[in-house]
């Protein structure tokens, strides 16, 4: 036993897979201790709206996928802790290798992600050779490492946009955020059939009674949702977008479209203002993200004092998969996104 501030930590059994059986039987006040471990170690840790609001609270840099892509290439820090999942993690290692890249939960992954494996989808872009392909950077580093261009959800459109209008284009693996991205530029993409189960779940009567309760209400909603949902909104946008408009628009109260984990910011930055989260299909009243939501401040604190689990990745495949990582953050910069 370790006697750690008042504390009593227990036999914790690390594995490359993760924390096996990690018991804390503590009065730890995780944030100091959290506070402590990033200045000995020159680490940084990077959260995505959807983490809980403790994680979100110890984040140096919260953000949308995009934003946090760019933090973990510019960052100068000696360890990356990236409490999201992990083609998030993943992609930290991509733009940064030289940096020890840690998820405090391996198990963390993307049903959207899972919805494209790599082997199948070359088999599908094997069968369109004069196809580009721009994927949503919701993939494995295998994906990617097919794709011509990644995109986020917040320059999606600007991407398409950026191709001439004849360019045959795959999209992938959401099948949502393409249809939305070809309605809004009126190309014809070719979709592949993935699909987030968090944003899939969102029922479109409940919203509509929701707004028939709140006739003031915004309804503000993330373009991974299904077509009909998203026809109910009256802004659509990445976690970024969405977090932005609840600041600048004047209305009082918003329908929120998505991982209600974005709620802990809006709420934050907007006390006056009411946000509620839209009801998913079905009896339970949850939409959480079960992957996001298996990080936790025991386990992220576990992770940064270990050092586990820890991100690697072959280094031709890094390569590969950094090409279109590249393009997509060349012309996001162009675009000054
Ligand atoms: P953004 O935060 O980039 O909008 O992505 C949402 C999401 O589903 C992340 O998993
Ligand atoms: Fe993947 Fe959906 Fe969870 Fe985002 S919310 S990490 S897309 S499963």
């Amino acid at each position: 036993m370790v006697d750690i501030n008042n504390a009593i930590i227990r036999e914790m059994i690390i594995s490359e897979k993760g924390f096996l059986d990690v018991e804390i039987l503590v009065s730890l006040d995780l944030f100091s201790e959290i506070e402590k471990l990033k200045k000995e170690k020159n680490a940084i840790i990077l959260a995505h709206y959807y983490q809980e609001p403790d994680i979100q609270d110890v984040a140096d840099y919260i953000g949308d996928s995009l934003g946090l892509s760019q933090k973990a290439e510019s960052t100068d820090a000696d360890i990356i802790v990236f409490a999201g999942v992990h083609f998030m993690a993943e992609t930290a290692k991509i733009l940064n290798p030289s940096k020890k890249v840690l998820l405090p939960d391996l198990n963390a992954g993307c049903s959207l992600s899972d919805s494209a494996p790599p082997a199948l989808f070359k088999i599908f872009k094997d069968r369109h050779p004069d196809h580009l392909v721009i994927t949503y950077i919701n993939c494995s580093a295998g994906m990617k490492a097919l794709s011509d261009i990644i995109c986020t959800s917040s320059n999606a459109q600007k991407i398409v946009e950026s191709l001439p209008v004849d360019q045959k284009i795959i999209f992938a693996p959401d099948k949502n955020l393409g249809a939305y991205i070809n309605k809004q530029t009126g190309r014809n993409m070719l979709l592949w059939n993935g699909a987030c189960m968090v944003h899939e779940i969102f029922s479109m009567e409940k919203i509509t009674r929701l707004k028939i309760r709140h006739p003031e209400a915004k309804v503000i909603a993330h373009p991974e949702c299904e077509e009909p949902v998203l026809a109910l909104a009256d802004y659509i946008g990445s976690t970024t977008g969405l977090l932005k408009y609840s600041q600048t628009s004047a209305a009082k109260e918003f329908i929120v479209v998505t991982e209600a984990g974005i709620i802990h910011q809006m709420q934050k930055s907007n006390p006056s203002k009411t946000f509620i989260p839209a009801p998913p299909n079905n009896a339970c009243a949850c939409n959480d993200c079960p992957y996001m939501k298996l990080n936790t401040l025991d386990k992220l604190y576990l992770c940064l004092k270990y050092e586990l689990p820890e991100i690697k990745m072959d280094e031709t495949l890094r390569l590969a998969a950094r090409k279109p990582i590249d393009r997509m953050l060349e012309i996001s910069a162009h675009y000054g996104l």
